[in-house]
């Protein structure tokens, strides 16, 4: 019936996917009856929580007056002057995935330089066309040496023209970004300004500001990658934390409130493509009033600055109660933030790349997400992604990872 019996192959996972029933607020309900704190909510993408009341309301609303026109309706332009005002970039086009709009962002970028390559981190996700699905997670014995990788396809079907366009260099690293722009014919640098699938490696000081002039001095467009961050980072997003404005960002996830939302956003130079017709961007759902009504709703209502502060000192809060917990058991292992996200990395430093990330200690992560799993804690599957609180956790809801997280340390250190 499905392949691997789900409906996406990220929704795989050992031992056995939990097939789920119910969710609202951060509280979710399996099939057995099993309920969890949800930490996963939607890999980010409910950052506004499950069910939201008030995104409830405006999809409601919304129902009464039609799903899907394919012609304009005046929402639209109420989503992008949203956008526009948190990530400082003044034209938006909607799509309905971070898939697409990395694909579209991509293609702006190429249309406006006329050139084919593009630049990628090496272990970076930024969905699943061609042109990304290159040194997603490589093997690291196939992956070259470390400061000059080589594109390794992520899968299967992968076009070799593909393959060849991408180069892979590593993430932190501004001087492999200088040597791979040097021959002046890379037409994007794509890049998470915070990496959100290696758990959470930041930018080291500097990296961001240096990406951003070597691009401009090369004629490359940077495209921020903020499906994952986005408004989970801050109000301004990534961009807004870091002050770096690049050429375009492409959004999704929490921007949606639930719904499949996705979005890029650029500078007139860019976008000036699409409005003289040389890049074409289409897509039959592209702003469909439904999704645009729950993006107004969490964009202006629900995702204010002012919850969004508090939602990040929540996340502060059990921050600090694990970073206590690890220094009381001198555990190999530190906390990363980034506004309403962190995770556990199992590691003494922090990882600065993909490969630091491949050094860190795999089988203790695996037994304390499954240790979460059979006790309510139910984080994003594999051990690549992170903790969200959403507007909805409580603090007990927020705080409960931390108590459990204590009883695995307990008795790991027993
Ligand atoms: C950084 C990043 N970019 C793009 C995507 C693709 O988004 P979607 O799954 O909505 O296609 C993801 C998905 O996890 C992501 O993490």
């Amino acid at each position: 019936m499905l392949p691997l019996g789900v409906p996406s192959s990220l929704q795989y996972y050992d031992p056995h996917p939990v097939v789920v029933r119910h969710a609202n607020g951060a509280q979710m309900i399996d099939v057995d009856g099993n309920e969890y704190v949800d930490y996963n909510m939607g890999f980010g993408a409910v950052f506004a929580g499950h069910v939201n009341p008030i995104v409830r309301a405006a999809v409601e609303k919304q129902l009464d007056s039609g799903t899907l026109y394919v012609t304009p309706a005046e929402i639209t332009a109420e989503v992008a002057e949203l956008l526009a005002q948190r990530f400082q970039l003044p034209m938006w086009r909607f799509t309905n995935s971070g898939t697409e709009a990395t694909m579209d962002a991509i293609r702006v970028a190429r249309g406006a330089t006329g050139r084919d390559k593009i630049v990628k981190v090496e272990g970076g996700y930024h969905g699943h066309h061609d042109a990304v699905m290159v040194s997603m997670k490589p093997p690291v014995d196939k992956a070259g040496p470390a400061d000059n990788p080589i594109p390794v396809p992520s899968t299967a079907g992968v076009a070799k023209s593909a393959i060849a366009d991408t180069i892979v260099i590593p993430y932190n690293d501004a001087e492999a970004l200088e040597r791979a722009l040097a021959a002046h014919d890379v037409a994007a640098f794509i890049v998470e300004p915070v990496m959100e699938n290696v758990g959470i490696c930041m930018p080291q000081l500097g990296y961001l500001e240096a990406v951003r002039r070597i691009t401009r001095e090369h004629g490359t467009m940077l495209i921020f990658d903020e499906v994952k961050t986005g408004i989970t980072a801050g109000w301004g997003g990534a961009t807004g934390l870091f002050g770096v404005v690049p050429d375009l960002v492409c959004l999704a996830k929490s921007i949606g409130g639930g719904l499949p939302l996705g979005a890029f956003g650029g500078t007139h130079e860019c976008m000036n493509h699409i409005s003289n017709g040389r890049v074409v961007h289409m897509g039959t759902y592209n702003g469909n009033p439904l999704v645009m009504a729950a993006a107004v709703a969490v964009l202006s209502q629900v995702c204010t600055p002012e919850v969004t502060a508090a939602t990040v000192a929540r996340n502060s809060t059990l921050i600090a109660e694990c970073d206590s917990i690890i220094a009381r058991a001198s555990l190999p292992a530190h906390t990363v933030q980034v506004g309403a996200k962190g995770c556990i990395t199992w590691a003494e430093n922090p990882i600065r790349n993909y490969r630091d990330y491949k050094e860190t200690d795999f089988d203790i992560a695996f037994a304390q997400w499954i240790h979460g799993v059979n006790r309510g804690i139910l984080l994003p599957p594999g051990l690549d992604e992170q903790w969200l609180i959403s507007v909805m956790h409580t603090e007990e809801q927020a705080l409960r990872y931390a108590s459990v997280f204590g009883e695995f340390v307990d008795e790991l250190i027993a």
